[in-house]
Parts: structure tokens; C-alpha cells; sequence
């Protein structure tokens, strides 16, 4: 590993929002990336951007199958690998006594069994001096009415990684969180529809996205949402920063300060 941070770095959900942000961040700072989500398309048009730095490698990680050698395909492609980030992520807001059983088990298996296996992996392909960083959220710790699955799945990441971390000190392979606020992403426009709700008209879709986001927006002492480039760089930061394990970092421009 260079001195400047890690510079071969497998990312998840890396073809969009804070995940795209992270490999922009790492490229920009002369790293190499390697980009996995489900949609190819989106991930070919970092790997267009940025040719013979960026490289995609689609995979369902909700398939045990599609992710198993996922970390030491990633380093075949880079010639080794000294960081892993694992963005990807599902959200659905249900209230409880209408929490779906797909949407529960999709939630489970992305934000958290997919992260405990992949970090695994690391564990045993990260080069020593190498870090694990892992996108958690502030509804980890403070939860709302309609996230029930997801707080649990983001609570159980973080204690993932803590134990991530304790068994990679030995081989000098860091682990850390970052835990952000609202950020002004895919996943936050999508208009959370009540229990029963049916489609709306795209009209109603517009003014229905402007409420939540204005919503959200208050909760924030700053008095704005994220961006993903801001927590890019944090991510970064993480990845590099050399006797930091264990660690949560909450960025969330205040959201947590609020009771
Ligand atoms: N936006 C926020 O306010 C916020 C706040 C706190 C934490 N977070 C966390 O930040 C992370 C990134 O979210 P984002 O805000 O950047 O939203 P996003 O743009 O929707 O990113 C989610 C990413 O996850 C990937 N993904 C979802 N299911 C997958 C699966 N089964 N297999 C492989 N990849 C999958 C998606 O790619 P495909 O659809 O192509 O598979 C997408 O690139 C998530 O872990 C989220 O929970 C977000």
C-alpha cells in the first residue's frame, strides 16, 4: 500500500450515488477501482470514463453463488487489492404489520449477510496494511416508524465490522464505518408510498418527491442533504487512515445531534 491510502479498492453499489462517489474519489487520487452492481450499463460508463483504471464486474450479491470469489476475482483484475468498500445497499419503508417478506429478506441479505461474507473474503485476499470500509447509516442508531428491517440490517453491519476489524488486526487489515445522514441520491428520491398506496400519476410523483425531500432536508441542522461526493471522501479518508479500526464515523450534518 502507498503511503497516500489504499489504490486498489473493490467497491459495491459502485455504479451509482455514494458508491460511484468512492470510486471517483479513489480515481481522482490515482487509485484503480473495480465497480460490481447489478446493472452492467451502469457500471460500463464509469469503466468508459476512466479507461484502464476502472473495471466492472456485475454480480447479484444477493446470490451466494454470484458474489463467492467475488474479492479475489476483483484482484485478478487489478493485480492485487488493498481496500474494499461495500456500498450497495435496499431500503423499503414499511410500517410494522405491513412489512413485506420479500422486501424484508432482500433487505437482510444486501445490507448485511452480503457485507459479513464479503468481508470474509477480505479478510483473506486484502493486502496486509489494507482497510475495509462499510456504508451504514444514522437510522442504524436512531431508527424511524417505517425502517424497522433496515435499522436492524445496519445495527447488525456495524457490530459486523467491529468483529471484521478484531480479526484483521493481526494481519494489519483494517475495518471502519461510516454512518451517513440523508444524502441526495437515488435512494432518497424514491417517493415513499404509504401501506396500500397504488402508482402515481407522475404529476403527484413530482410534488409528493419535493415534500419528502424538503422533509428530510429539515432534519438536518446544516440544513441540507449530503452529497455523495462528500462522503466519498470520507470514505477515502477511512481507507487510508493508518491506525483507525473499529471506528464509526458519523456524517451527518448534525441529523444525530437532534432528539
Ligand atoms: N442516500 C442516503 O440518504 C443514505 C443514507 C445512509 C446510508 N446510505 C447507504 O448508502 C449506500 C449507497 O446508497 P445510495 O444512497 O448511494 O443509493 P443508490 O444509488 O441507490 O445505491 C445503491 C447501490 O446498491 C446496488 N445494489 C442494490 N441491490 C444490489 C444487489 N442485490 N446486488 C448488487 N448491488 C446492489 C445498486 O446497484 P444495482 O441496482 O445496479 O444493483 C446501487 O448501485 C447504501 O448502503 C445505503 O443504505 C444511503
Amino acid at each position: 500500500m502507498s503511503a497516500t491510502g489504499t489504490r486498489k479498492v473493490l467497491i459495491t453499489g459502485g455504479g451509482t450515488g455514494i458508491g460511484r462517489a468512492v470510486a471517483e474519489a479513489l480515481l481522482r487520487a490515482g487509485g484503480q477501482v473495480v465497480v460490481t452492481g447489478r446493472r452492467a450499463e451502469v457500471l460500463e460508463s464509469l469503466v468508459r470514463e476512466w479507461p484502464g483504471k476502472a473495471y466492472a464486474l456485475p454480480c447479484d450479491l444477493a446470490s451466494p453463488e454470484a458474489r463467492e470469489g467475488l474479492l479475489r476475482r476483483a484482484a485478478a483484475l487489478l493485480g492485487g487489492l488493498d481496500g474494499f468498500v461495500h456500498s450497495a445497499g435496499q431500503v423499503v419503508h414499511q410500517p410494522p404489520g405491513h412489512i413485506g417478506e420479500d422486501a424484508l429478506r432482500a433487505q437482510l441479505e444486501v445490507n448485511l449477510v452480503a457485507p459479513l461474507r464479503l468481508g470474509e473474503q477480505a479478510l483473506e485476499v486484502l493486502e496486509p496494511g489494507g482497510a475495509q470500509v462499510f456504508v451504514a447509516s444514522t437510522l442504524a442508531t436512531r431508527p424511524v416508524l417505517t425502517s424497522a428491517v433496515y435499522s436492524a440490517a445496519k445495527a447488525g453491519l456495524l457490530q459486523v465490522m467491529k468483529v471484521l476489524a478484531l480479526a484483521g488486526a493481526a494481519r494489519g487489515v483494517r475495518a471502519s464505518a461510516v454512518l451517513p445522514g440523508v444524502v441526495e441520491t437515488d435512494m432518497t428520491r424514491e417517493v415513499r408510498l404509504a401501506p396500500g398506496e397504488g402508482p402515481l400519476s407522475p404529476t403527484e410523483s413530482a410534488r409528493r418527491q419535493e415534500v419528502q425531500l424538503a422533509s428530510l432536508r429539515a432534519l438536518h441542522p446544516l440544513g441540507r442533504l449530503g452529497a455523495p461526493e462528500e462522503v466519498g471522501e470520507a470514505v477515502r479518508y477511512l481507507l487510508g487512515a493508518s491506525w483507525l479500526t473499529g471506528s464509526e464515523l458519523v456524517l451527518d450534518g448534525g441529523l444525530l445531534l437532534r432528539e
